[in-house]
This record gives structure tokens, sequence and C-alpha cells, in this order.
């Protein structure tokens, strides 16, 4: 496995596997039904803002090579406070993918960065813990906060890494 920069030519190949992922209703905040070209739109976008995305190869997938993950970091409104998402396809995970991604972004973060700040659903231990070995701490959580398509509200919990190098 390898972590590389997103370019265009990657968008459909991501936009499959991030609606595999939330086909799955169980993990990421957005949403089915949402289309594939939808996801490609809107990874446009964000490449065009400025986003620092990188994808997860598998050189040795089956049909040549594959991509199998995905994250994006990105400033928020606040000065020196950057986002994240990400995810990796359902057959790839548990095997070290989600850690490479992560250490990639926050090793290509600007140096004026003072924290990176991600909301979870409260019941994904993997990603907890994912965070969790990478420094991240469990800031608190946003109770009842988000309405799903069904109806239900959903709580996050916000966790954060902090650089002190940076302060
Ligand atoms: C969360 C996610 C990105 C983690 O990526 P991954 O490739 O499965 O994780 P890794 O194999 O790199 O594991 C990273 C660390 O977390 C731990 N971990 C992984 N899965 C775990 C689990 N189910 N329970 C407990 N710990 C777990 C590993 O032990 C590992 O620690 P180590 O490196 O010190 O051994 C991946 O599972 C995923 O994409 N899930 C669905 C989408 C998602 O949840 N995105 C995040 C939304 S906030």
């Amino acid at each position: 496995m390898r972590v590389r920069p997103v370019t265009e030519a990657d968008f459909e190949e991501l936009a499959r596997g991030l609606k595999i992922v939330v086909d799955e209703k169980r993990w990421v905040a957005i949403q089915p039904p949402v289309s594939e070209t939808e996801l490609v739109e809107r990874m446009r976008e964000r490449l065009a803002e400025g986003r620092l995305l990188f994808a997860l190869e598998d050189p040795d997938a089956e049909d040549g090579p594959a991509l199998i993950g995905h994250i994006d970091l990105h400033r928020t409104r606040i000065d020196g406070v950057w986002a994240l998402g990400m995810w990796i396809l359902p057959g790839a995970r548990g095997k070290g993918g989600g850690r490479m991604l992560l250490e990639a972004a926050i090793d290509a973060r600007p140096m004026d960065v003072h924290k990176i700040e991600l909301e979870v659903w409260p019941h994904n231990e993997a990603a907890i813990a994912l965070y969790e070995r990478l420094g991240f701490e469990r800031e608190g959580l946003r109770r009842d906060h988000y309405r799903r398509r069904d109806g239900r509200l959903h709580s996050s919990m916000i966790m954060a890494r902090l650089f002190p190098e940076a302060f």
C-alpha cells in the first residue's frame, strides 16, 4: 500500500469507493442516495479549493492498482484549525492503511496549523482507536446534533490533536 496525492484522474474511482462506504450507512456523515457524479463534482471543488487530498493505493490488487482509501484535510473558518474526513474500503480495513493515510495528512499540514479536528460517530470504535493512536483526544460530545434521513438525531464526538510547535 502507498499514499499519494489525489489527481483529477482519480476522482471517478474515489467516488465509486466513497459511494460504497456511504451505502454502508454506518460510518460517514454523507447519506444515501448520493450519485457518483455528485461525489466527483464535490471532489473537483475540494481540490480546486486547495484541500490536501490523498489516496491510498493498493498496487497489487487483482485487476491492477486500485484506490482503497482517501483522506481530506482542509482549513476551517478558524485560523490555524484544520479538519479531516477519511475512509477505507470495507475489505481493506484493519490492515494499517488508515494509519498510513492519517500520518501522511498530518505530515502535510501547513506549519501554522495548531490543531486538527474531526467529528466521529460515537459507535465508530475503529476510527476512534485510530485517532487516539495518533494523538487525537476526545474534546466533547455534540448531543443529538444531526437529524438523519430516517428522522433520528445522532450525536457526534469531537476529537482533536494539538500541535504545540505551532503555538
Ligand atoms: C476508521 C478507518 C479509517 C480506520 O482505518 P483502518 O485501515 O481500518 O485502520 P488501521 O488498520 O490503520 O488501524 C489503525 C489503528 O487503529 C486500531 N484499530 C483499527 N480497527 C480497530 C477496531 N475495529 N477496534 C479497535 N482498534 C482498531 C488498530 O489496532 C491500529 O492501531 P495500531 O496501528 O497501533 O496497531 C476505517 O476502518 C474506515 O474507513 N472505516 C469506515 C469509514 C470511517 O469510519 N471513516 C471515519 C469516519 S470519522
